[in-house]
């Protein structure tokens, strides 16, 4: 069966946040120590011992932010730790992951130089579950106070005049886990208590993002929107798709065809999580004033064998750039509450955007599909009916072909479409309604593989890459598409 896909382009939905292509860093396995920082005295070309091809890398998919010092680990970091002389700085253990001696070399000034080296705004998670009031609001000042004061002299003893730019700032993280263990009630009040002294400071105004629930806990949203919406601008929500059970997740590169249709069917589950949590928001906030963030995000695999099981590193599939494109267009269509996510995470650690051994760097199809897409960063969503068939394996259905349209600034067009089917191609008709003569000039890119478990090696680099897509025909306002099994296009139109 084909598929009919009807795009309304004089309808406009709302902007696409650019903020939904961020990401999450975290002191975890390789992500900052190894994945960024270097050292100023290593081998691997670095600017002031952050390396440079990571970061060229990463500027050229255009980072809107970037979420610190985690995850679990902020709830654990004490921030000045990790600044003045580092041979100096504490060392301690990484609880958390894989209990490995944390030697604080990458602290505040360092991931601030970090977010300038990439043109991102920074994203400081902050400590609720074992830090104090005091410890979060010293580095709101320390960050961000212009004038005279304790925390503002010690920043510029270390060698920073001028305050950051910090626009915004995470009151806890999974503080109904790691982050306290606590009960929505209890968290709620925590979260009005510690978010009263994360201050505006020297002309800085920071969005406030109060932590939210775990996948579906809809009572958590309940409670944090009826007590503390007064005062968020932001409420989170984490979800990972995992494709087996937390105990035995699945194999990033070895799965069967089983595997792969359960890890997409619950990747979708993300529309649930999202109309589900929004109705609730939309009960104590209908103007919609409050967003949700959705600052984890991505596939969670078995770690590669071999590797530490507290490292969290995983390979990536064409698989995965199925389940960031089908992510995309599910945050796409929930635009009017979700201003922001977070994939996790961005360098060796769960579903990355690039892996690192050594001074090798390699792009995952992952990365390839925020290169693609970053077209929608900003633009205005178009009104899109899509009519499709499903994809059956065993017992499992899911629709055969996803889609999402946007229109940028200068009119320009641009239509992303996925093909979950691993034999199929996708024949798909798209009609045009509404458009000016200007959009006739059509182009298009392409990410595809012939196996499921395809994938960059260090050896294989570009295995998976993105190529010019040329299966289609114009026929009038009507465009014939087909799209190859597993894949994900972009279409322009000028
Ligand atoms: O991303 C890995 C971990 O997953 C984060 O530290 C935590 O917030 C979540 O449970």
């Amino acid at each position: 069966m084909s598929s009919k896909v009807v795009i309304q382009g004089d309808q406009t939905l709302g902007k696409i946040d650019r903020n939904i292509y961020s990401h999450f860093s975290e002191h975890l396995g390789r992500c900052i120590y190894e994945g960024f920082w270097v050292g100023e005295d290593s081998p691997i070309p670095n600017t002031a011992g952050i390396r440079n091809d990571v970061v060229e890398a990463l500027k050229a998919i255009s980072i809107p932010a970037l979420r610190w010092p985690g995850g679990c680990f902020a709830d654990e970091y004490h921030w000045k730790d990790g600044i003045g002389p580092r041979e100096n700085r504490k060392r301690m253990i990484n609880t958390h992951w894989g209990g490995v001696v944390e030697n604080n070399h990458f602290g505040t000034h360092e991931f601030m130089q970090l977010c300038e080296l990439l043109e991102c705004e920074p994203i400081i998670c902050g400590n609720v579950g074992s830090g104090t009031v005091q410890e979060m609001a010293e580095w709101v000042e320390y960050m961000t106070f212009d004038g005279v004061s304790p925390m503002a002299e010690l920043r510029r003893a270390n060698g920073r005049e001028k305050p950051w730019k910090l626009t915004y700032f995470g009151v806890g993280n999974e503080n109904w886990g790691c982050g306290g263990h606590m009960r929505p009630e209890y968290y709620a009040d925590e979260y009005r208590r510690y978010q009263t002294y994360v201050r505006n400071y020297s002309g800085n105004v920071i969005h406030k993002i109060a932590c939210g629930p775990n996948v579906d806990d809809y009572r958590w949203t309940e409670v944090l929107m009826r007590e503390a919406h007064n005062h968020m601008h932001s409420l989170s929500l984490h979800y990972y798709t995992v494709p087996g059970t937390w105990e035995k997740k699945g194999n990033a590169t070895q799965f069967t065809e089983e595997e792969w249709i359960v890890t997409l069917r619950k990747t979708l589950f993300m529309e649930e999580l999202l109309t589900r949590h929004s109705a609730i928001m939309d009960k104590y906030d209908p103007a919609k004033r409050v967003g949700l963030v959705v600052d984890e995000w991505g596939n969670w695999f078995d770690v590669e064998p071999g590797t530490n099981p507290g490292f969290l590193y995983q390979q990536n599939t064409i698989r995965d750039a199925l389940v960031a494109a089908l992510n995309f267009h599910i945050f796409h269509n929930h635009n009017d509450r979700v201003r922001m996510t977070n994939i996790a995470q961005i360098v060796n650690v769960l579903q990355s955007v690039i892996l690192t051994e050594g001074d090798k760097m390699l792009l995952t199809p992952t990365y390839h599909v925020f290169g693609m897409f970053k077209v929608h960063q900003d633009a205005e969503r178009l009104a899109l009916h899509l009519n499709t068939g499903n994809y059956t394996y065993g017992n499992e259905s899911i629709p055969q072909v996803s889609a999402s349209a946007s229109k940028n600034g200068d009119g320009v067009i641009h239509i992303s479409l996925c093909n979950v089917d691993t034999a199929k191609d996708a024949e798909v008709e798209i009609e045009l309604r509404g458009l000016t003569e200007q959009n006739v000039e059509v182009s298009g890119t392409e990410l595809t593989a012939a196996e499921m478990d395809a994938h960059n090696t260090f050896q294989q680099p570009d295995k998976v890459k993105p190529s010019a897509f040329t299966a289609f025909k114009v026929e009038g306002t009507t465009l014939k598409v087909k799209l190859s099994p597993m894949s994900v296009t972009v279409l322009e139109l000028k």
